[in-house]
């Protein structure tokens, strides 16, 4: 299937790795040229060099940090300098300190409104105003099946990224007239670099190998955890000409997670 996307402008949101690399990546297999963000300059030059290597797709990269609205609107004033255009938003972020709710302070609580859910409005607003004078445009915010099921000792990703709903179906319903859809999915555990840390500390701690402690991690009906392209072949999908139709969902890419 072609996915319509040759040629697409993407800006990719924490992308040196993780969802955010997977998205991109995926994104100029299919042809769109991408823009890479992140605030490690090392990683972001490492991590557009591997996309190049494998696409014919042009990829730019511009350091962020999510946390400061500033660095946003340099980001996106770089993008309007040297780009001058934008087609596609994926939005994925940093992970939020773990913890339940009464090992957080109030401190923390401000920091993650910051990291996970003003990041998420004023990305979406910068990057909706491009697509609003094309009258075309797609934006993907990845969060979390915390939006549909507390998980535990993740507080501040159950509380704080709840804004993402709202603005999903806000922003879908007023970016329709333009031609915009607005969408999000919702990731359950995926073996990204933060999760692959995780398995090494249960798999030290409790003297199990690698794959035996990924498998504890992996809590689905399908009993493993998903694949960074697994996720991103759904963004890609949902960023395409052929996903016309779609605005204002949560899709939960989870093998099934949140109905446990
Ligand atoms: N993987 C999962 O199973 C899973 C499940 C549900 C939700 N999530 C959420 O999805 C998001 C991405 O997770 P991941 O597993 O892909 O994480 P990851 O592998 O640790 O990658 C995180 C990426 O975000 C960048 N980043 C971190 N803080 C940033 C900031 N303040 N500003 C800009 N970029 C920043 C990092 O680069 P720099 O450090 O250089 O900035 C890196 O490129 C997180 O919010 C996570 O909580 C993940």
């Amino acid at each position: 299937m072609d996915l319509g996307l040759n040629g697409k402008i993407a800006l990719t949101t924490a992308s040196s790795k993780g969802l955010g690399f997977a998205s991109a990546l995926e994104l100029a297999r299919e042809g769109a040229n991408v823009i890479l963000s992140a605030r490690r300059e090392d990683e972001l030059i490492e991590a557009s060099k591997r996309i190049k290597n494998e696409t014919n797709s042009d990829v730019f990269w511009h350091k962020v940090d999510l946390t400061d609205l500033n660095s946003i609107k340099k980001l996106f004033e770089w993008i309007e300098k040297n780009i001058g255009t934008l087609d596609i938003l994926v939005y994925s972020t940093g992970g939020p300190r773990p913890g339940n709710f009464f090992d957080l302070s109030i401190n923390d609580f401000e920091k993650a409104c910051k990291l996970l859910a003003l990041s998420a409005i004023e990305t979406s607003r910068r990057a909706s105003s491009f697509m609003i004078k094309k009258g075309w445009g797609r934006i993907i915010l990845i969060g979390s099946i915390s939006l549909l099921k507390p998980l535990n000792r993740l507080a501040l990703s159950n509380i704080m990224r709840t804004p993402i709903i709202g603005l999903t179906r806000t922003l879908a319903v007023e970016l329709a007239p333009y031609n915009i859809t607005v969408n999000a999915v919702l990731p359950g555990t995926i073996l990204t670099d933060r999760v692959r840390n995780l398995a090494e500390n249960i798999a030290e701690r409790e003297n199990i190998t690698l794959d035996e402690a990924v498998k504890k991690i992996a809590e689905s009906p399908m009993k493993r955890v998903g694949l960074p392209e697994e996720l991103a072949t759904v963004i890609a999908f949902l960023a395409s000409e052929k996903a016309s139709y779609i605005t204002g969902t949560l899709i939960p890419v989870d093998g099934g997670a949140s109905l446990l």
